[in-house]
């Protein structure tokens, strides 16, 4: 069996020639297909406005350069990539962690404890972790509650429904980012998109994601502003034309992630190896995420991942608490009482799941987890 990794991207024949007409065209940066990609995940998200760029924690530095101001406090999740939480701490903001619930996802109702407790709160940094959205009725309520910013990082949730509300519409919050790495639903290398349906907000964007560079009709033809300290967070056109032919088939993607976690929903179901939810058509699955009691049995973590990397599985953890690196750390924090997040973690971890897994190498997958884990 060869190498089966936890996450893969998926590139065909018409994706490489989408990227190839690109390379034969004028443009190679800053061209059309920038804005073709734009509209088409706006349509995609049902959102209105769209601005990609260099990779989802670009994404996520501006979208904070934007909602947020030095010395906001935001309350997050201490399970998710670093960069959701490193985004507020670039802008000087102040990330609290808050408890996940038994799905993963941040507790909103702990959140919500936290708004009564202190009124100065600005935000929820809210994460579609695995691909499931976080409870829109919730976010609603706490949106028009308690007046906060909200940003939804749904990096692992593009082609997400959550009763008819698709991940990135921003029906309940200011701003939402994607992430476009090779393990994600749809790849451009590298790359990443905020939507809003603000246009200040977008104007915003696309000001900050330039160097703060305006131009406008009245100015001379050299001329250009610098308005604000902005960035070179540009994406490729090459990029763009790879994003664009990958739109075309997330619904297909989709649909195979559906097939693998069902698949993996049955060969769980009432054994020791837990599935953090199953499926109910909500999730659109970035990650296959599993739970295995190792105090009941005679293996640790660390051996069952040792062990099947010896038999070229490659599973993963996602995540380690944000919260305890040692950053974090050094800046105060790790102390948090995150009861359901410390047992998450110990018991944690993320099976392969991608449109390319067969379902031999799927079945391999399981057949060698129950037997290691006996
Ligand atoms: C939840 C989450 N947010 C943000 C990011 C950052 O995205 P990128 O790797 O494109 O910078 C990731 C990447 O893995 C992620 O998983």
């Amino acid at each position: 069996m060869n190498f089966i990794p936890y996450g893969k991207q998926f590139i065909q024949d018409d994706d490489i020639a989408s990227v190839v007409d690109t390379l034969k065209s004028n443009y190679l940066t800053t061209g059309p297909k920038v804005k073709e990609f734009e509209e088409a995940l706006a349509k995609f998200s049902e959102v209105k406005y769209c601005v990609a760029v260099s990779n989802g924690t670009a994404a996520l530095h501006l979208a904070s350069l934007v909602l947020l101001k030095k010395g906001d406090k935001v309350l997050t999740t201490p399970n998710s990539f670093l960069a959701t939480s490193n985004s507020i701490l670039y802008v000087d903001a102040k990330p609290i962690f808050v408890d996940i619930t038994e799905d993963g996802n941040i507790d909103l109702d702990l959140c919500e404890s936290e708004l009564k407790k202190d009124s100065t709160i600005k935000a929820i940094y809210a994460v579609a972790f695995s691909g499931n959205m976080v409870n829109q009725d919730k976010l609603k309520y706490l949106k028009e509650t308690y007046n906060i910013t909200i940003l939804e990082d749904n990096a692992h949730a593009i082609g997400a429904i959550y009763n008819g509300i698709k991940s990135g519409s921003c029906v309940n919050s200011d701003a939402s980012i994607f992430s476009f790495h090779p393990v994600k639903h749809l790849t451009t290398g590298e790359g990443g998109a905020i939507t809003t349906n603000s246009k200040d907000t977008y104007e915003k964007l696309l000001t900050l994601r330039g160097h703060g560079m305006v131009k406008t009709p009245d100015m001379k033809p050299w001329e250009y502003e610098m308005r604000d300290l902005g960035f070179n967070y540009r994406i490729t056109d090459i990029q763009c034309a790879l994003g664009l032919s990958q739109l075309n088939k997330l619904p297909d993607f989709v649909k195979r992630r559906f097939e693998i976690a069902k698949r993996y929903d049955n060969a769980f179901f009432n054994t020791i190896v837990k599935p953090l939810y199953t499926f109910d058509g909500k999730s659109s699955y970035h990650l296959y995420v599993v739970q295995v009691d190792f105090s009941k049995l005679n293996i640790s973590k660390v051996d069952l991942f040792n062990r099947l990397r010896e038999k070229n599985i490659g599973i993963q953890l996602h995540y380690i608490p944000i919260n305890k690196q040692p950053y974090y750390k050094s800046l105060g924090y790790g102390d948090e009482i995150t009861p359901i997040m410390d047992r998450y973690y110990e018991e944690c971890f993320s099976l392969p799941m991608y449109p390319l897994l067969s379902d031999e190498e799927q079945e391999y997958v399981i057949d060698t987890l129950f037997k290691t884990l006996k």
